[in-house]
């Protein structure tokens, strides 16, 4: 079915170096760690899908070739799932990347921060709207709810303006975000008037911090153009989205469900458990082993 998606492209930088999950990020990707049975950047990807982008640009660096190959055909895997009559393994394979989906990769060629690898998308993006994903930030939505990007493009649709996913963060954790402040406006929105990007508990303007999920303007990449490096030497999109703000309305969208910091090994197990209890093979499995745990 065509979509008809107010935001057709999504952009996923790809190219961080994953020092945290050190020694398995070595030579894999972080992106393609497992949560259960699929990796990281497969949720961010289906996330997106489902809100109806069917354009995927990965900003990708050295040492990630295996986000290319897993989004293409396994030829070789798929003509032997066949050959042995496995249909269900193979539509489990062919699913990752549905026929309706493109997928174009481009290279981030130095770790100068998220808004510089934002920016290396522009040639491909060109003048419209488009969604941000960060796969370090596995999304669910509510129980039975839409997943988190697609009630991001439904406000876009309505309002037309830039968006951040926020929630709420312990006062202790908020140097680990973006963190807005501003005017609650309608439903879920709040009009954002200041952003900073992770700053000390003692400057933070409020507790409310920029999940890795965003709708922008295609004003943004001139702002980053602009942008001199920031926070730990780099080019922060946060200091651009600050820009922006000046120029056009940007809100930040407090959205239904959960978020888990796979970027840390803690919400990486979190996600884990959780999706495993919820998985409709191996949860209940998986629940009688937990309880059996002298925790
Ligand atoms: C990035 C952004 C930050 C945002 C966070 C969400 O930081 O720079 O503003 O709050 O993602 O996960 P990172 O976690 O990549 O350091």
């Amino acid at each position: 079915m065509a979509s008809t998606s107010p935001v057709t492209t999504a952009v996923f930088p790809v190219a961080g170096l994953g020092t945290r999950f050190l020694p398995a990020t070595k030579a894999s990707p972080k992106e393609m760690l497992p949560v259960v049975d699929k990796p990281l950047i497969q949720y961010a990807v289906e996330e997106a899908y489902a809100a109806g982008i069917r354009h995927m640009v990965f900003v990708t660096g050295r040492s990630k070739r295996a986000i290319e190959d897993h989004f293409d055909t396994a030829y070789e895997l798929e003509s032997e799932l066949e050959a042995a009559g496995k249909q269900a393994l193979l539509d489990v394979v062919r699913a990752v990347q549905p026929a309706d989906m493109d997928c174009t990769y481009v290279r981030q060629p130095r770790s100068l921060g998220l808004g510089h690898a934002v920016l290396c998308a522009e040639h491909i993006v060109g003048q419209q709207p488009f969604a941000v994903l960060l796969a370090d930030d596995l999304m669910v939505g509510e129980p039975g709810g839409p997943p988190v990007m697609a009630q991001m493009t439904a406000s876009f649709a309505q309002h037309g303006h830039s968006l951040l996913a926020v929630q709420e963060v312990p006062e202790d954790q908020v140097s680990r975000y973006g963190i807005v402040a501003g005017t609650p406006a309608e439903g879920r929105l709040i009009d954002v008037e200041r952003i900073v990007e992770k700053p000390a508990p003692k400057d933070a303007p409020s507790r409310i911090g920029v999940a890795g999920r965003y709708i922008l303007t295609p004003r943004i990449f001139q702002e980053i153009r602009q942008q001199p490096r920031g926070v730990g030497g780099e080019i922060q999109l946060t200091d651009a989205i600050a820009r922006l703000m000046r120029k056009e309305r940007v809100g930040a969208y407090q959205y239904a469900g959960k978020r888990y910091d796979c970027g840390s090994k803690a919400g990486f197990l979190e996600a884990t458990v959780e999706l495993a209890l919820q998985h409709p093979e191996m949860g209940e499995t998986f629940r009688a082993y937990l309880k059996t745990l002298a925790l």
